[in-house]
């Protein structure tokens, strides 16, 4: 992809330069986005592939100083004796819902693996964007972690969409469940140019058609969840139901999954995913929960909180930042607050403390064997305007004058709309929901 070279939207790269060296370190410089490699040698042990820009694969996993220490996920059940914890490898475990929800399990006893390309640390570098918050790398993270708490998280630094790194670790972890979160999750990014939209449909559909093939190859038992998102509706001017929709037509009934509307390339990729993985649920008997996800806001969890090290992004750029986070950060530097045109645009919304608690539920209540289950995963519905003025009253609670402006809309979407999305059954699993509007 030419643009995962590019330091900003309009600059081409020159054409695609390869230089490898083949050995146990390999170095490989080229315009894909991870150096992975296909070569026989990658099989037996660990291969380290270098780039330029120091992204790495490997499929032995990473354990980092944790010899003396007792391992992640070994729990005691009610007799006291030692019960084997479920295995759950969290996909896109270094990115923002990935890395507090694979601390949140590992923090619960389960013995969980991360995988991640790391991918989305190159997006910043690229388009010269930042966590306001500083993030360590993964590296320092799952150390710190494994120095606070004892326990250990392994690491996996490869690339999904190569099923030969993906078939390793699905044999060397053996999941009960895989959490997947790895996907490029921007709207935005997925509309700047034809290359992010083609890579954006290529990572997310063929990284999850090959955690398919995954699981029935080497898991057959075990449960997908996978992060959707209620973007996958769009605006109906009906409620969104979870998933389905009973419909009478001419006369006759059927329940039929909920159409779906979609906004972007990044939307279409969700929408495409959930295609596949109903079908495969239905053709191989793979047990699956499609979390369609309202939008998250948050930086802290219980774990996050635990040492600055282990702290999680936050992002507040027009690309990867959310209208909330751009919304504080505005306050905060005394901008006004930028409304996208008229200011309805309604969402669902969550804390990021639920988004782990919400995964809990899922994984701790699989779906059956060729289930394909959807929750709608958000708490509150709120308009850019709401948000604005929740915002605004924040600010002068704090003694800040916050102001806010419209300015051109710069997406194609209804700034008008009904809006009502049920979201009763994360609920009727267990969810205490974090409000929003409480903490204003
Ligand atoms: N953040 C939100 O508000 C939100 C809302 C709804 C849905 N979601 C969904 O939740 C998931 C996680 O979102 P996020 O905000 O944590 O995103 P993120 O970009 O912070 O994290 C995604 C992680 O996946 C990794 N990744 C991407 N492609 C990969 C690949 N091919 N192989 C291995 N790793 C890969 C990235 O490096 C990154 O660390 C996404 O699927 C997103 O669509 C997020």
């Amino acid at each position: 992809m030419t643009h995962l070279l590019s330091t900003s939207c309009t600059i081409r790269p020159p054409a695609t330069k390869i230089e490898r060296t083949w050995g146990v370190h390999m170095t490989y410089r080229t315009s894909a986005a991870f150096g992975y490699c296909r070569c026989p040698i990658f099989k037996p042990f660990r291969v380290k592939l270098q780039r330029k820009n120091t992204v790495y694969a490997t499929a032995a996993p990473i354990t980092i100083g944790v010899e003396q220490l007792p391992k992640s996920g070994s729990s005691l059940n009610q007799n006291g004796n030692s019960s084997k914890p479920k295995k759950v490898m969290v996909i896109g475990g270094d990115g923002y819902c990935g890395w507090a929800t694979a601390l949140h399990l590992s923090n619960k006893n389960y013995e969980v693996s991360i995988v991640d390309s790391l991918v989305r640390r190159l997006f910043d570098h690229q388009l010269g964007l930042n966590s306001l918050t500083p993030i360590s790398s993964i590296h320092n993270r799952i150390r710190r972690w494994n120095s606070v708490t004892g326990k250990v998280i392994q690491l996996y630094v490869g690339d999904i969409c190569d099923f030969e790194f993906l078939s390793e670790i699905f044999r060397s972890f053996e999941p009960d469940a895989v959490v997947h979160f790895g996907e490029q999750r921007s709207a935005p990014y997925s509309m700047i140019d034809r290359s992010r939209a083609v890579f954006t449909q290529q990572n997310n559909v063929i990284g999850t058609l090959n955690v398919l093939f995954a699981i029935k190859e080497f898991s057959k038992e075990c449960h997908l969840v996978k992060l959707g998102t209620m973007g996958e509706y769009g605006t109906p001017n009906i409620d969104i139901e979870e998933g389905y929709i009973t419909v009478t037509h001419n006369g006759r009934t059927d329940t039929l999954p909920y159409p779906k509307q979609a906004s972007s390339f990044y939307h279409l990729s969700k929408v495409h995913d959930s295609h596949n993985i109903a079908f495969t649920c239905k053709a191989w008997g793979i047990r699956a929960t499609d979390l369609n996800q309202g939008v998250v806001y948050g930086v802290r969890t219980d774990e996050t909180a635990m040492h600055e090290e282990l702290c999680n992004r936050f992002d507040y750029d027009a690309v990867f930042g959310t209208a909330l986070n751009r919304f504080c950060v505005q306050a905060a530097v005394g901008h006004p607050l930028t409304i996208y045109g008229k200011g309805g645009q309604t969402r669902g919304y969550l804390d990021i403390r639920d988004t782990v608690q919400c995964v809990e539920l899922a994984i701790s209540n699989p779906a059956k064997a060729g289930e394909f289950r959807v929750f709608n995963q958000f708490t509150e519905q709120f308009s850019v305007n709401d948000l604005a003025s929740l915002v605004t009253n924040a600010g002068k609670k704090l003694g800040v004058d916050v102001q806010a402006i419209s300015v051109p809309n710069p997406r194609v979407e209804a700034e008008e709309h009904y809006y009502n999305a049920k979201h009763t059954k994360l609920i009727e699993l267990g969810l205490k929901p974090h409000l929003l509007s409480d903490s204003f």
